[in-house]
């Protein structure tokens, strides 16, 4: 039998009476990856961030090849051989691309920084990930999916025998996920061992050959992945089996609701029109890049179009910015809930009633209790873990965050919700109960918007499905005529 090259045991972390992990136990293998799997605030970030010496661990050891060893630091991580790709990305926008990836161990020559080796090196590990990315721009050039890569490329610049990703492809394309798992291939080829947390079943199945998981803290499970399947990993990860992924509730669909004519904006997208009705969830499928989430932008008020027109129950809107679009009755969950999402220093309830203050605050004083009691109902409903909701968004789990920005936005009690690739980043259980309320809001006579590049949540929960492709919009199937083939067809055709 092999010999783990990296074995923790007993590792236990609480972050001021709140339990992150509980004798945590976790086996790694040169030249294989190791899938890590948990629902949102299992203690997965913390365990990474214990191997990489952001966080100390209360108790529990850690051995290296089998020699006890203490991670005091980032750097000493990075000594040991320990690198990781963070779920929240760090990145430094005024910096090249470049000195994003050495921003820690810059290549030097007699005592100065060497520019030309850097960026050389850069354009090597670069040219591997997107050949396209330029390493003398400034970071903030870059897309977000982009930005995500030069995170790898930070990963991949040191010689680390363990390599870690957080959840690397909630921000990349499926194209860009290939190329990403070539990578790691070729990591294992290279005798590395890979540490790989993801929410989405098919790339554990591709991408890794063990798994652990991970319940409130605890290890409940590990082994070989060639020996288990989807419903298993489940029903470790949340206890017990979850049978209605989909939870699509049938809902009378009414007169129209809200209507877009001509919309188009630059080269970004072109003469979009369609209907949503009371009560439909409308999906908008498309291929990462299609043009989706910036038409929503534009509807929201975040960006302007340059023609088109936008009506709601028969009256036509000007919508300059999102507060014109809240005022209106149209809200928005962004599809980057990290940068377009809530306030990291303060506590849920804040942030869950931050675009709702219209509607709350007495005399421009905010009902505390009323915020309170808010937030608290939408805690239970998306199942958000936490202490409680004085508790800052900072310290819950990435998941946990994002269903905090989706509550922000429900909040506003809006009249037609547009989700921006709503469940990203969610575990399996907690999609189910945005999907359920999803189902509520429409039964109200809402209308919903969903732009998904998750084809069985499209199937699984859109009334009507809208394809877009380089900018426009080319099919538009009821949920009766749409397959896996067509929409895939129309999102892909020349
Ligand atoms: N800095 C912190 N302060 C307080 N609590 C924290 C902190 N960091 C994490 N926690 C808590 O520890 C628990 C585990 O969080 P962690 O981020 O490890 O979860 P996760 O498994 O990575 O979840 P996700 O899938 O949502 O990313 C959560 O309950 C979280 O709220
Ligand atoms: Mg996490």
């Amino acid at each position: 039998m092999a010999e783990p090259v990296l074995s923790m045991s007993g590792v236990t972390k609480s972050f001021s009476g709140v339990r992150a992990l509980v004798k945590g136990e976790l086996d790694l293998y040169a030249g294989e990856v190791t899938a890590l799997i948990g629902e949102n605030g299992a203690g997965k970030s913390t365990l990474v961030k214990i191997l990489t010496g952001v966080h100390h661990a209360d108790e529990g050891t850690i051995r290296l090849n089998g020699q006890p060893v203490r991670i005091g630091s980032a750097d000493g991580a990075g000594r040991l051989g320990i690198s990781a790709i963070f779920q929240e990305a760090v990145v430094f926008d005024d910096l090249s691309v470049a000195e994003n990836i050495f921003v820690t161990d810059r290549p030097r020559r007699h005592g100065m920084v060497d520019w030309a080796t850097m960026q050389s090196r850069a354009r090597t590990i670069l040219a591997g990930l997107d050949p396209r990315i330029d390493p003398s721009v400034p970071m903030r050039q870059l897309s977000v999916a982009q930005k995500h890569l030069v995170q790898i490329a930070r990963a991949l610049s040191v010689e680390a025998r363990i390599v870690i990703m957080d959840e690397p492809t909630a921000a990349l394309s499926h194209r860009e996920v290939d190329e990403l798992f070539t990578i790691v291939r070729r990591l294992k080829a290279e005798g590395r061992a890979v540490l790989f947390i993801s929410h989405k079943f098919e790339e554990i199945f591709d991408v890794a050959d063990r798994y652990a998981v991970f319940r409130d803290g605890a290890a409940v499970g590990q082994g070989f992945i060639r020996d288990v399947d989807r419903d298993t990993l489940i029903s470790l990860m949340v206890g017990r089996s979850v049978d209605h992924i989909f939870p699509k509730v049938e809902v009378p669909i009414g007169e129209e609701l809200f209507r877009v004519d001509g919309f188009s904006r630059g080269e970004e997208f072109a003469d979009v029109s369609f209907a949503l009705r009371r009560g439909e969830i409308l999906g908008v499928y498309g291929l990462v890049g299609a043009g989706r989430s910036e038409v929503m932008q534009a509807l929201f008020g975040l960006t302007r179009a340059d023609a088109g027109r936008v009506t709601l129950e028969g009256h036509s809107l000007v919508i300059h910015s999102p507060e014109d679009a809240i005022r209106a009755g149209i809200a928005y969950v962004p599809e980057d809930r990290q940068i377009q999402g809530g306030i990291l220093r303060f506590p849920i309830s804040s942030n869950i009633v931050l675009p709702s203050l219209g509607h709350l605050s007495h005399r421009g004083f905010l009902r505390r209790s009323e915020e309170r009691a808010l937030a608290g109902n939408y805690v239970t409903q998306l199942q958000i873990k936490t202490s409680g909701v004085g508790q800052r968004l900072e310290e819950l789990s990435g998941g946990n965050q994002q269903k905090v920005v989706i509550a922000k936005w429900l909040a506003t009690n809006p009249r037609v919700l547009i989700m921006d690739e709503p469940t990203k980043g969610i575990d399996v259980g907690a999609k189910t109960a945005v999907y359920r309320l999803m189902g509520e809001m429409v039964a109200q006579g809402l209308g919903i918007i969903m732009v998904s590049s998750e084809l069985p949540e499209v199937l699984g929960m859109a009334d009507r499905i809208l394809v877009m492709r380089r900018g426009r919009l080319r099919a538009n199937f009821s949920r009766a005529e749409a397959t896996p083939e067509s929409i895939v067809k129309a999102a892909t055709d020349a």
